[in-house]
């Protein structure tokens, strides 16, 4: 029934003249998801051992994992960017809280202590030789930075301690006027001062004279620990943030400390967007990964359309805790997308890395995302399940579980920083869930399980490396009992049985 303010033309019109439905039928295309689908084993001149699993998560941004995790605030804060970016891979800050907040989440993984070691072991100055002689054997550590309360006082090395009586005490011996440097110093100038007072070791302190942190002329030449880490040319770890097209002042913000943007919006193929994100692409010096987007026609709308994106984000209601496809009907499922932009990409000669964003459970959807012509794949419900996301730990039934929700969940929504995200304010409907996952310990293991895994699909698949997987593996699709013999059936699992009992 129409309203009585409804405008009067509106009663009077026609109604409109209908075409060929039935076509619609004809031309229906089947979007595939990663449960139809399986990697054909291919002859194999390569182990799994062998496999190049590096890749370009942006034009300019390489990774030695495909792996990034996703900008939701039960995801990514900067510990868990920190843990990504130190395994090889790149981890989003989620923009539900307000710009400082992110901004702040961004500078503490680009501060992080890839080459500065934070948990400093320290001697007062009233420690004996003989106990400061015992504490290097102990840690295998050649000197130490002399502290009183945590304020930097002297250093003390193997040299001032080595042949000195063990009852002596450290302020007797250790060097007082330390060459030192202030927190925020690049590995550069570092390097430059260890090599100019030729000294093993570079305390850092910060603006009243309290030691937070030690750079060593070894950890400098070793990289750290992580030899692997994600890092931008100065050595900090890589860090990308979520933002919004139409906040332009957080943008410009976090331009100032992410290496790469990442727009977070569940339909980016939109005019007002496509406006907003132009405008603000103009005013950023980082990389802009778009999306996210499910179709040919979008990628080809934004190569054509923006000059400068560096990335694709690609899936349409994938997600597992989304509803999206399931509230609108609308969706583009993960593999079904990837394999539509990376066709626009290639018809472009674009080289423009696709992200594969949403509904990875395994490591074979993560090799079939590959295949599908995605360069990398963001994560979020395997990565809510560590240690280092932002969700709260519970038992539920003796067992540890950590909380998960979409970002179009009635409670992330309540924060309302990225209400945006899937609808305008006023009108929107919840579009996501929350719940529990099973935790799993530090994302590193999650990490190093995934990796495994897409090492083993690659060998069957007889890939030797990403772009070998692109242009060599074929994909076969299941039928319904075909996906379900894929799982393990006629057997009472371990976990089966324990409910039962
Ligand atoms: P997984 O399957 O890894 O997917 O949990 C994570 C991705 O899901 C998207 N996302 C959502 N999609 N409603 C949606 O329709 C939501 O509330 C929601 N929250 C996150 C997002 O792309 C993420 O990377």
């Amino acid at each position: 029934m129409l309203a009585m303010d409804e405008p009067a033309n509106l009663l009077k019109a026609e109604e409109p003249s209908r075409q060929s439905f039935l076509g619609k039928f004809k031309e229906i295309q089947i979007a595939m998801t990663f449960r139809d689908v399986v990697i054909l084993p291919g002859r194999a001149e390569v182990e799994p051992s062998e496999v190049d699993v590096r890749t370009r998560v942006t034009k300019r941004h390489a990774l030695r994992i495909p792996f990034v995790s996703s900008p939701m605030d039960t995801v990514t804060e900067s510990e868990m960017a920190i843990a990504i970016a130190r395994q090889g891979g790149l981890g989003v800050v989620h923009r539900n809280c307000s710009t400082d907040e992110q901004v702040e989440m961004v500078k503490r993984v680009k501060r992080a202590e890839a080459v500065v070691i934070r948990d400093v072991v320290t001697v007062t100055p009233n420690h004996s030789v003989g106990q400061t002689l015992a504490l290097m054997e102990q840690h295998n550590i050649s000197g130490f930075p002399v502290v009183e309360g945590s304020k930097l006082v002297g250093i003390v090395t193997g040299r001032d301690v080595r042949f000195a009586q063990p009852s002596l005490l450290v302020k007797q011996v250790m060097t007082k006027d330390v060459v030192k440097a202030e927190e925020g110093i690049t590995i550069e100038e570092a390097q430059t001062m260890l090599r100019d007072h030729k000294i093993e070791k570079l305390p850092i302190v910060s603006k009243n004279g309290e030691l937070s942190g030690l750079i060593t002329f070894k950890d400098i030449i070793l990289r750290g620990k992580y030899p692997d880490a994600a890092r931008d040319e100065n050595g900090h770890l890589l860090c990308a943030a979520a933002v919004s097209p139409f906040d332009l002042d957080r943008a410009k913000k976090l331009d100032e400390y992410a290496d790469i943007l990442v727009t977070d919006v569940s339909h980016f193929h939109n005019v007002n967007v496509f406006k907003a994100t132009k405008k603000m692409m103009a005013e950023l010096s980082a990389e802009v990964v778009v999306g996210n987007i499910g179709t040919f026609q979008a990628a080809e709308d934004a190569i054509t359309e923006l000059e400068r994106v560096s990335g694709f984000r690609v899936g349409i209601g994938s997600g597992s805790i989304c509803t999206t496809a399931e509230v609108t009907k609308a969706g583009s499922p993960t593999l079904f997308a990837t394999a539509q932009v990376s066709d626009a990409v290639a018809k472009y000669g674009a080289k423009i890395p696709v992200i594969a964003d949403g509904g990875i459970r395994t490591p074979g959807d993560v090799a079939i995302a590959l295949t599908a012509g995605a360069s990398a794949v963001m994560i979020g419900n395997l990565f809510a399940r560590c240690k280092e996301s932002p969700g709260t730990l519970i038992t539920i039934g003796g067992r540890y579980y950590k909380q998960y929700r979409g970002m179009g969940s009635p409670t992330a929504r309540a924060r309302r920083y990225s209400l945006d995200r899937y609808s305008m304010p006023s009108k929107g409907v919840p579009e996501g869930v929350e719940g529990w996952v099973p935790y799993k310990g530090e994302v590193n293991t999650v990490l190093d399980e995934l990796v495994s895994g897409l090492r083993a699909s690659m060998g069957y698949a007889g890939a030797r490396n990403i772009e070998e997987l692109w242009s060599k593996a074929k994909l076969a699709a299941l039928s319904p009992s075909g996906a379900e013999e894929a799982g393990p059936h006629d057997i009472l699992l371990p976990s089966e049985a324990q409910e039962r009992v």
